[in-house]
This record gives structure tokens, C-alpha cells and sequence, in this order.
């Protein structure tokens, strides 16, 4: 762990627009001595006469009473801005091209700026980059244009996401909803950066820290058009659909949680395949278009198609299944993405043989029943009670959809050289340490 800042920070801010200004400001009131860049003459010249560049409550005040203060100045220099401080922090724009991949040129451009002024200035100084950028650019990046900086151990790199919103700017800038830093390595510390940080800010590798930004921004996107969905087929149907989607959020166990919110296995059961299908075929008579809800789907196959690519990835014909009940705790099969699985698998030449101490043969019955035969007939001659025996056999490829078998008994039982690869599909922790290969479906 390195320490380049002591005490509070110096801190260059490139970029002043939405979120530059509101983090300089806000930065400045935090006790930073703060410098903003950008190339426009004529924010620089607003932000030194004390008003804000972009219209957010409070920051006009805010900004005046930082200038007084004398913590607060900006310049269309780089090199100015990055020899009056230790630590870079880039907001500037990353927009659409017109093709709607993303445009990293002004990234770029600052980024070659910055180089060029810490070559000059000739000390330590750290680099964090704050617009929003798509995995992996930020070591494409800083790999371009800081790599020998980062090997002799003059620049450090971070991404920090931001989540502040328009109009609530400084308020989230001061509380933000969420707080994560990403590191060029995992063992790198962050204390060179402290004086920017939110302190509960999570440390994660640069990659999952530029994912999580999008990854909260799909999400966001998807909560909106989905409420404007049900709204567009409530209005159709003369329902209040804002009273519906008032009581969606009033669920805050299944609806308004983390939960179904762990990437897994594909969904199933009795209920969403059949309930997604039917609204959307009401939609479509209604000529009501919900490409949100038709989408969901043709997701869920997709999903269904990776975890057969995985499988066939791996060298191995053999297949043992563990889980084929649609959930935990359940024996109902109808909608198992498992069961599926096997049926596809077969189709293909696998051995396929099914472990699942949930199942009781003879007490499959109705729904149930119809649609086991109806996908895999003779479901009966795949299972297998003893898991251990079954991988005795031989090298097998086991997909493991839950928690159904005790992971000790197939450590004591199988060994290492036994070649056994692991498929887990839900993310079961205790199967990294088994005596096989290990891949998570999505992870
Ligand atoms: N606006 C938001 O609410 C918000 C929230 C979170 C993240 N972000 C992300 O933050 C980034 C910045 O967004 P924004 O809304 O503040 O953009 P913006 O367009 O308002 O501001 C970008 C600023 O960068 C300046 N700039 C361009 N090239 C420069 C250079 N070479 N040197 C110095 N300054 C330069 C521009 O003149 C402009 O003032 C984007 O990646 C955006 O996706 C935005």
C-alpha cells in the first residue's frame, strides 16, 4: 500500500460539466484544496467567478462560498491542474458515436494530458477515472498511456463510478446510494485516494467496478420501462396502473429486494413461463407492444443455450444432473430448466443420469407428471440415489442446480485424478473445494 496524499487532498477535477462541477465543489467543501480543467473558457471563467457551470440546486451557493474560501479554482490548463495536485479525477463526457458504441476520445484525450503532466511534474500522483466506461477501458486506457507510469510506481490508476442524479446532485454526491472503487490489482491499496473516497466505498477489481456502473444503470432502465409496460397494458385494459405498481413496491420480500436478483439458473416452475407467456399473447391481441415482457423468454432460453454451450465446452460425454426440480425444497418439475437440459442433452448422444433426493417417482402425479413424461419419458430409468456411486463410474460432468447432496461425502469419495469437471448453475460455494474442475454457469 502506497500513501502519495497526506492529509487532505489536492485534487484536479477534469471536466466540469454535470458531474465535474458537482464533484469539485462538493469536494472542495470537504475540506479538498480543488482545482478544476476543463477545455471550455467559458465554464473555467464561470467557476472562477464563483457561479455554476450547469444548472443544479445549491451549487451556485455552493461554489461561491467554496471560492471564498479559497479551496476552489479552476483553468483550461492541464498542466496547471495536474501540477497543483496529487490526485486526477476524470469526469469529462463519454457520449454515443452514431453507430451507439461509446466515444472515449475526450477520455483519451485528458488521459494523454495528464501523462504528459505527471512526466513533467515528476512525482507521484493517482489517476481516477469517472466517466462512465465500458469494461475493460480503463486498463485499455491507462495501459496506453501510463503503462511505464504505473510499472515505476509514479501513477496509480482507480475507477470510481458515480451515481449521482440531476437535480438531487449534491445531496448524492454527499450520501451516495452506492460506493464502490475499482483497483488496478487487488492487492492495491486506496489510501492514496482516501480524501475522494466515500468511506464505505467497496474495493473491487477495475473491471467489476465499470461493470457495476452499467449493470445499475440497465437495471434502472429496466425498472423504468417495466412499470411503463404494465402501465401501457393497464391503460389498455382500464385498469389504474399506478395504483398496481404501488402495491408491486409495497412487497418488499419478493418484489422490492435482492431477491431473484443473483445471477443462476434459467426460471422455471408452474408459474413464470406459463404467466410471462400469457401476457405477452394478451398484449399482442390487445396490439399492445411490450417488447420488455416478450423479451423475458427468449432471455431465459438463452440462458438455457449457454449452460448447454458449457457443458459441451468440456470434453466429456458423461452427465450427472443434481437438481432437476425446478427449485430447491420443491419436487415440482413443471418448467425445470434441468429437466429441459437433460431432455437436450440426450438428443445430443449424452449419458445422461439425474440426482435429485427432492423427486420421488412414485409420487409424481397430475401437471406434474404429464409434463415429465411429455419432455423426458421414462424419467425413471435416469435416476440415480447414490451420487458417489454414479461418479464412480467414471470422469462425469456434474451440473449442480442446488444444494441436494452433502459436498463432504463426495470429497472423502472421489478423487482428484477421478477427472470429474463441475457445472454449478446457482452458485453453491462449497463446490469450488470438491475434487473436480469448477465453472460457474455465469460467473
Ligand atoms: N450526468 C450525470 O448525471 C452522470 C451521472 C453519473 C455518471 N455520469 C458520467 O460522467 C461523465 C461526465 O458526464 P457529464 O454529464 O458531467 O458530462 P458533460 O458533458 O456535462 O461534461 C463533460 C465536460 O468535459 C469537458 N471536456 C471535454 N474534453 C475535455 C478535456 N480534454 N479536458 C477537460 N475537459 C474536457 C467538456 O467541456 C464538458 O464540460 C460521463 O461519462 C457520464 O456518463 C454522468
Amino acid at each position: 500500500m502506497s500513501s502519495i496524499v497526506q492529509g487532505i487532498g489536492k485534487i484536479s477535477v477534469f471536466g466540469l460539466g454535470y458531474v465535474g462541477s458537482v464533484t469539485s465543489a462538493c469536494l472542495a467543501e470537504r475540506g479538498c484544496n480543488v482545482i478544476g480543467c476543463d477545455i471550455s473558457e467559458e465554464k473555467v471563467e464561470m467557476i472562477n467567478a464563483g457561479t455554476a457551470p450547469i444548472g443544479e440546486p445549491g451549487l451556485d451557493v455552493l461554489i461561491l462560498t467554496q471560492l471564498k474560501a479559497g479551496r476552489l479554482r479552476a483553468t483550461t490548463d492541464p498542466a496547471i491542474a495536474v501540477a497543483g495536485s496529487d490526485i486526477s479525477l476524470v469526469c469529462v463526457g463519454t457520449p454515443s458515436k452514431a453507430s451507439g458504441a461509446l466515444d472515449l476520445a475526450f477520455v483519451e484525450t485528458v488521459a494523454e494530458q495528464i501523462a504528459d503532466a505527471v512526466r513533467a511534474k515528476g512525482s507521484k500522483h493517482a489517476v481516477v477515472f469517472r466517466s462512465t466506461m465500458l469494461p475493460g477501458s480503463t486498463r485499455k486506457i491507462a495501459t496506453r498511456f501510463f503503462g511505464d507510469l504505473i510499472e515505476s510506481g509514479i501513477v496509480e490508476v482507480f475507477f470510481y463510478p458515480e451515481f449521482l442524479r440531476q437535480g438531487s446532485a449534491l445531496a448524492d454526491f454527499r450520501q451516495p446510494s452506492l460506493a464502490a472503487i475499482g483497483a488496478w490489482a487487488e492487492d492495491d491499496g486506496i489510501d492514496s485516494i482516501e480524501c475522494v473516497l466515500d468511506e464505505v466505498a467497496d474495493c473491487v477489481p477495475l473491471e467489476s467496478a465499470e461493470l457495476l456502473k452499467y449493470s445499475c444503470n440497465a437495471f434502472h432502465a429496466t425498472k423504468i420501462s417495466f412499470a411503463n409496460e404494465i402501465g401501457r397494458i393497464g391503460k389498455r385494459l382500464g385498469i389504474e396502473s399506478r395504483q398496481v405498481m404501488k402495491m408491486l413496491c409495497d412487497d418488499h420480500r419478493l418484489n422490492i429486494s435482492s431477491y431473484y436478483l443473483r445471477p443462476g439458473t434459467p426460471f422455471g416452475g408452474s408459474c413464470l413461463p406459463k404467466d410471462v407467456s400469457a401476457l405477452c399473447q394478451l398484449s399482442r391481441d390487445l396490439g399492445v407492444s411490450l417488447p420488455l415482457m416478450d423479451g423475458l423468454l427468449d432471455s431465459n432460453r438463452r440462458h438455457l443455450e449457454s449452460l448447454i454451450e458449457r457443458v459441451e465446452a468440456k470434453d466429456c460425454k458423461r452427465i450427472l444432473l443434481a437438481g432437476i426440480a425446478f427449485k430447491a425444497g420443491t419436487d415440482d418439475l413443471r418448467g425445470s430448466a434441468m429437466l429441459e437440459l437433460a431432455a437436450r442433452l440426450l438428443s445430443k448422444g449424452y449419458e445422461v443420469r439425474i440426482f435429485d433426493p427432492d423427486v420421488s417417482l412414485g409420487n409424481l402425479m397430475g401437471a406434474n407428471q404429464k409434463f415429465a413424461d411429455a419432455n423426458l419419458p421414462s424419467l425413471e430409468t435416469f435416476f440415480v440415489t447414490d451420487i458417489v456411486s454414479a461418479l464412480a463410474e467414471g470422469p462425469s460432468i456434474l451440473v449442480v442446480s442446488k444444494p441436494c447432496f452433502d459436498p463432504d461425502a463426495l470429497d472423502d469419495a472421489i478423487p482428484l485424478e477421478a477427472g470429474h469437471h463441475i457445472i454449478d448453475v446457482n452458485g453453491w460455494d462449497a463446490l469450488r473445494n470438491l475434487p473436480a474442475s469448477y465453472e460457474g454457469l455465469c460467473w
